[in-house]
């Protein structure tokens, strides 16, 4: 029923976006990658990677995270839609809201079938896509490793922002995520946001300086995983940033490490997943319940979620 009370309000409240597909990022040591990623992470090396392009599996689809040649920072975070009707109603929905959406042509290279691009407030580079490939060979982690990906999507990122107002204004009214809850790091609140039941799939948190991935997530099936990867990270393997912890927000049991790039990766398990229909947006006064000690120098923006 349409009254004066509900008029003019978006008759949309839940986003096109159905997951964090995929992630693009650079380095100068390609090589380190490839050890970091399969020795340390679990992660498999795709039959598509080229000596140019590192592209890494976490599951039946062809890559989900690349590595290419640069200064280690992010190129692009893609999103997931349903389909091509999704993928054509969200570029006019961003159209319509003055964003700049094109398509850049490289639906092949990315292994999908649609694929549309626009900026987030702070620059960074979105893509919005339908369509993956699926691998052709069985995903088989060199660890043994399995993460929980499916239509809870790859994981999560958090970014800094250097203008949270702006960044709010996109991801919350234009994208439609919905908000998950707000976490007090100390000096700043950090905002934490879903697609799908995975409690967060992006977080945003403010920054003076330019935009940046502080960390990816990769959630993994059984506390055993992260224990025995946490051996090898203290043992050497990777710089350990963060302590095994517990997070207030998400529940996840999770420690931090450097990558070849110029972010963290959270590796995690059991983060508790959020069901739209009975939850209710808290603030969370800490981001751990215990744990998650800083031991390392990781790039400036918070440790959390
Ligand atoms: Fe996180």
């Amino acid at each position: 029923m349409t009254n004066s009370a509900t008029a003019g309000l978006p008759a949309r409240t839940s986003s096109r976006i159905r997951s964090l597909g995929y992630i693009g990022l650079t380095a100068t040591d390609l090589d380190a990658w490839r050890t970091f990623a399969t020795d340390v992470c679990g992660l498999q090396i795709s039959a598509r990677s080229t000596e140019e392009q590192l592209l890494l599996r976490a599951d039946e689809r062809s890559w989900r995270i690349s590595v290419t040649p640069g200064d280690g920072r992010l190129t692009h975070v893609g999103w997931e839609v349903a389909g091509k009707e999704e993928l054509d109603l969200l570029a006019a929905e961003l159209d319509a809201a003055g964003v700049a959406v094109d398509d850049p042509g490289t639906a092949d290279e990315r292994g999908v079938t649609g694929l549309i691009r626009a900026k987030d407030p702070a620059g960074n580079q979105l893509e919005f896509f339908y369509g993956a490939k699926m691998g052709l060979d069985p995903f088989v982690s060199p660890r043994g490793i399995t993460f929980v990906t499916g239509d809870q999507g790859l994981g999560h990122v958090v970014l800094a922002m250097p203008d949270m107002a702006e960044a709010q204004r996109f991801y919350l009214d234009i994208l439609r995520f919905r908000v998950s809850d707000w976490v007090n790091m100390g000096p700043f609140t950090a905002l934490f946001t879903h697609v799908n039941p995975r409690h967060h799939s992006f977080a945003m948190a403010p920054s003076p300086g330019p935009a940046m991935m502080h960390h990816f997530m990769l959630e993994v099936a059984d506390l055993d995983m992260v224990g025995r990867t946490y051996d090898l990270v203290t043992d050497g393997a990777a710089p350990l940033t963060s302590t095994l912890g517990k997070h207030t927000n998400d529940q996840m049991v999770s420690f931090y490490m450097q990558t070849p790039s110029a972010c963290q990766a959270e590796y995690g398990w059991s983060g508790r997943p959020i069901d739209d229909a009975t939850w209710t947006t808290v603030v969370h006064d800490k981001p751990s319940i215990w744990g998650h000690r800083q031991v390392g120098p990781g790039p400036g923006a918070p440790q959390g979620g």
